[in-house]
């Protein structure tokens, strides 16, 4: 048991909690405030947002422990909020609930949009809420409610915005916007590594967001250490750089369309991306775009992403932005969501780059081809296990880091 100390809804709360925990039962079960409500558990749904330090955040997937010496705020605590007020009134004008399961962690969410983000239309109200699912309603209701407050938002007190976050943040660019976050990859672009080893990733570069048209994105940088021209030229030989892509393979090339496969090796299964795309090469600039999709039929899960990257000569090496949008359906969706997804495609990027650079060196790619001339499936099991226990560790560090 670990004692925690933190404040819930204005009252400062002392409890021990079981590091395995989370939030959620936490507050249903020790302090009886079952108003945050648990749907999912995996942090899809939205039933359980809660406010943590004036950041909306996913209780369900925020361990008790990591709250110590946070200032939560749950639904029963936001009785005497104006725009919350303000909220529940358009959420019962507009017939907004039919059962309420969804209601708490649904205007929790609303609020820290209207807060975020003003004058958005209907379609962009439903695309920011998509991270909180309702089972009754429909979404008319939801999305007219928050229009009529988002109307009024100019004179409405807005909470103010905070920096720390612990918990996950529920919907898309609720963090992040595809705004800023461009702007943090054009601020670092150009700026070398203080200390660039031969092939580097940016330290946490993995930046995440939620794109206009639907795509998880994330940014990455590698460093290899060859010139520009070399590097380009090595870029535009599709078939071994997708060899350096673990799993990938291209199957043809006509121009700019390609068809190709990705395997993926999830225990006993190896499922079988095929797909098609098209590549777009920008000589001038050094910059590609390659979009396309694909179907695994025997998991009938389907895939279509977007791969953009960009080359800047440094003077000791290449610098590549890359950055990744993709998107999941079917029964493999769950590995499109959160820090998993995030972590998982950190680390496939910093195995291209390895085989990147090996390829380019001349010494092939470290990953190794398959006798059908593409490389070995993806084992996403292995890769998964060294990214949850990556993740166990680091709670488990914040955890006895901070009794020491
Ligand atoms: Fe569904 Fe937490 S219970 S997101
Ligand atoms: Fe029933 Fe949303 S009102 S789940």
């Amino acid at each position: 048991m670990k004692t925690i100390n933190l404040t819930v809804n204005g009252q400062p709360v002392c409890a021990e909690v079981e590091p395995r925990t989370h939030l959620a039962d936490f507050l249903r079960e020790q302090l009886r405030l079952t108003g945050t409500h648990i749907g999912c558990e995996h942090g899809i749904c939205g039933a359980c947002t809660v406010d943590i330090n004036g950041e909306m955040s996913r209780s369900c997937i925020t361990f008790a422990v990591q709250c110590d010496g946070a200032d939560i705020t749950t639904i029963e605590g936001f009785d005497d909020d104006p725009l919350m007020a303000r909220l529940r009134e358009a959420f019962t004008s507009e017939h907004a609930l039919q059962c309420g399961y969804c209601t708490p962690g649904m205007i929790i969410a609303a609020r820290d949009l209207i807060r975020r983000k003003g004058a958005l239309e209907p379609q962009q109200i439903r695309y920011e809420m998509s991270g909180n699912l309702c089972r009754c309603t429909g979404y008319a209701g939801i999305t007219a409610a928050i229009g009529q407050v988002m109307a009024e938002r100019d004179a409405l007190p807005l909470p103010p915005a905070h920096e720390a976050c612990i918990g996950p943040a529920p919907g898309p660019g609720a963090k992040r916007t595809a705004q800023n976050t461009s702007n943090a990859a054009a601020d670092d672009a150009g700026k070398p590594d203080d200390d660039s080893p031969s092939t580097s990733l940016s330290p946490g570069a993995a930046f995440e967001t939620f794109s206009e048209d639907g795509l998880t994105t994330l940014t990455e940088h590698v460093i290899v250490p060859h010139d520009a021209d070399r590097v380009w030229a090595f870029l535009g030989d599709l078939e071994t750089v997708a060899a350096c892509l673990p799993g990938a393979r291209l199957i043809q090339q006509d121009g700019d369309l390609i068809a190709g496969e990705m395997r993926v090796k999830l225990g006993p299964m190896t499922p079988r991306f095929a797909g098609e795309g098209m590549i777009r090469r920008d000589d001038e600039n050094r910059s590609a775009r390659i979009v396309g999709h694909a179907k695994d039929t025997g998991s009938a899960s389907r895939a279509r992403g977007r791969i953009v990257y960009a080359l800047q000569d440094t003077g000791e090496g290449t610098r590549i932005d890359i950055e990744i949008g993709y998107a999941l359906t079917g029964a493999l969706a769950q590995f499109s969501r959160g820090a998993i997804a995030k972590d998982l495609v950190g680390r496939l990027t910093r195995a291209f780059a390895e085989n990147l650079q090996g390829a380019i060196s001349g010494n092939g790619p470290a990953a190794g081809g398959s006798a059908d001339g593409g490389s070995d499936a993806l084992d996403a099991g292995g890769l998964l296990g060294a990214v949850i226990w990556g993740q166990i560790k680091s709670i488990f560090a914040a955890i006895f880091g901070r009794r020491n």
